[in-house]
């Protein structure tokens, strides 16, 4: 059952205090990666929530926890995938899109041409807090005029209130506050 397997998910999930820094608790994906049927059940999991949104024509993936997922989504929809990397990493001609951070700003890009104008694209990562990240890959996306029909994370931090910066579709498969 989907309520099973997202409780298995929650529980597998690790929590470790003071990383990065000071007064973070960080949520840790890995552990669900190192169990082949946790890691499987959080796959369908994705898969059915995807569902919903019927007509993805293309999987967008934001570096790096994003990129643990997106391709294997992509490949059960059978379209294809993209990434958004930070700053300098992709080749190629780019379109840019630079977004707050905490303190300061940083720079996220996507390959020209990798995503048409209209495409219905769906967009993954693996957490949600500020939502500083998944707001940057909207505007970015917007530039290619795509047409985001789901921005999905695994795990949302609902106390950051980072949904509220997302005016497209937006589902969470677990939270914490
Ligand atoms: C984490 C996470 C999201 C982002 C969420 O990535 O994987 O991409 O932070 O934070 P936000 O909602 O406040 O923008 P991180 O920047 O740590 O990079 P990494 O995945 O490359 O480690
Ligand atoms: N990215 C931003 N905040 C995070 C957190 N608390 N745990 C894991 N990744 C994060």
């Amino acid at each position: 059952m989907a309520a099973d397997r997202l409780s298995r998910i929650r529980n597998t999930l690790g929590a470790i205090p003071d990383f990065p820094k000071a007064g973070i608790l960080f949520r840790d994906i890995f552990p669900v990666l190192r169990d082949a049927e946790v890691f499987k059940d959080l796959n369908e999991e994705i898969f059915e929530a995807s569902k919903s949104y019927p007509d993805v024509e293309c999987v967008v993936g934001l570096e790096s926890r994003g990129f643990l997922f997106g391709p294997i989504l992509a490949q059960k929809l059978s379209v294809p995938f993209v990434p958004i990397r930070k700053k300098g990493k992709l080749p190629g001609e780019l379109i840019s899109q630079t977004y707050e951070l905490e303190y300061g700003t940083d720079c996220c890009e996507i390959q020209k041409g990798s995503v048409s104008k209209g495409q219905k694209v769906l967009i993954i990562d693996d957490l949600l807090a500020t939502g500083g990240t998944m707001k940057a890959a909207c505007d970015l996306l917007e530039k290619l005029e795509a047409d985001i029909v789901l921005c999905l994370c695994i795990i949302e931090l609902t106390g950051l209130k980072g949904k509220s910066k997302i005016d497209k579709p937006f589902k969470s498969l677990i939270t914490f506050d």
